[in-house]
């Protein structure tokens, strides 16, 4: 008896922890938000829950984006990313889903990242690239991926892209979260201003060394 008990609750509650990880199943069709997201692109920005417009106000162009015909702005020099959020695409809020397009130069990377809310498929739309992730055993799950080929990046599990090919190429990439959330690794070390000597022991680097990498990627430091 007890241990029936014990597997019900078990089952019970991975079942609560699933529910409580990921965006909220909808209660209607859709909810196209009155008022824009503030600008602010915070997590909590984002999950703020906006008052739906009338549907009577709601039009097709609502559920339709068409700022991905093209790149983006290559910023970083060698990755443009483009996304498509309830904060650019209305249409999106409430359903649980987002969008990337991201372009990546030859030799480029898209450098170690994760999304804390998100299990992302990324397709090889154009190119040839180096895909992969790590698990949380340190195992990496990586190879080229030719056009057309699809990866899938579980929720939380670090990944990267670099541009092996000899053309520019174009991936599209979707998440099941309305806000997936991203922390690259490099910045999140180095950009966020941890504690320095807490830096050295943990990567054995040098005083020297680590003013280095921070002023790579901390985007407050002078260059
Ligand atoms: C929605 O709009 C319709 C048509 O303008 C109107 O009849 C209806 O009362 C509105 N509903 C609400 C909840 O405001
Ligand atoms: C790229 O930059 C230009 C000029 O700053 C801007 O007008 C345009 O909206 C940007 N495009 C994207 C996709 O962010």
């Amino acid at each position: 008896m007890f241990s029936k008990l014990n597997i019900l609750f078990a089952i019970f509650s991975l079942h609560f922890a699933t529910v409580l990880a990921s965006d909220p199943d909808p209660v209607q069709d859709f909810c196209i938000p009155k008022s824009k997201f503030g600008s602010d692109r915070t997590a909590h920005g984002l999950l703020t829950i906006l008052p739906c417009k009338n549907s009577s106000e709601v039009t097709t162009d609502d559920f339709v984006f068409s700022g991905m015909k093209v790149a983006g702005n290559f910023s970083d020099a060698e990755l443009a990313v483009i996304s498509a959020n309830p904060t650019n695409f209305p249409g999106l809020n409430t359903l649980g889903m987002s969008f990337a397009r991201a372009d990546i130069e030859v030799g480029g990377i898209n450098p170690p990242h994760f999304h804390p809310r998100a299990t992302e498929i990324v397709h090889v739309m154009k190119g040839r690239v180096y895909s992969g992730f790590v698990d949380s055993t340190n195992r990496v799950f990586a190879r080229i991926l030719e056009q057309g080929e699809v990866m899938v990046f579980p929720r939380g599990l670090v990944h990267f892209l670099m541009n092996v090919g000899d053309k520019p190429a174009t991936l599209f990439g979707s998440f099941n979260s309305q806000n997936p959330g991203m922390q690259k690794i490099p910045s999140a070390v180095f950009g966020s201003g941890i504690n320095e000597e807490l830096l050295q022991k943990a990567f054995g680097l040098t005083p020297k060394q680590i003013e280095t990498m921070r002023r790579r990627f901390d985007p407050n430091r002078a260059k």
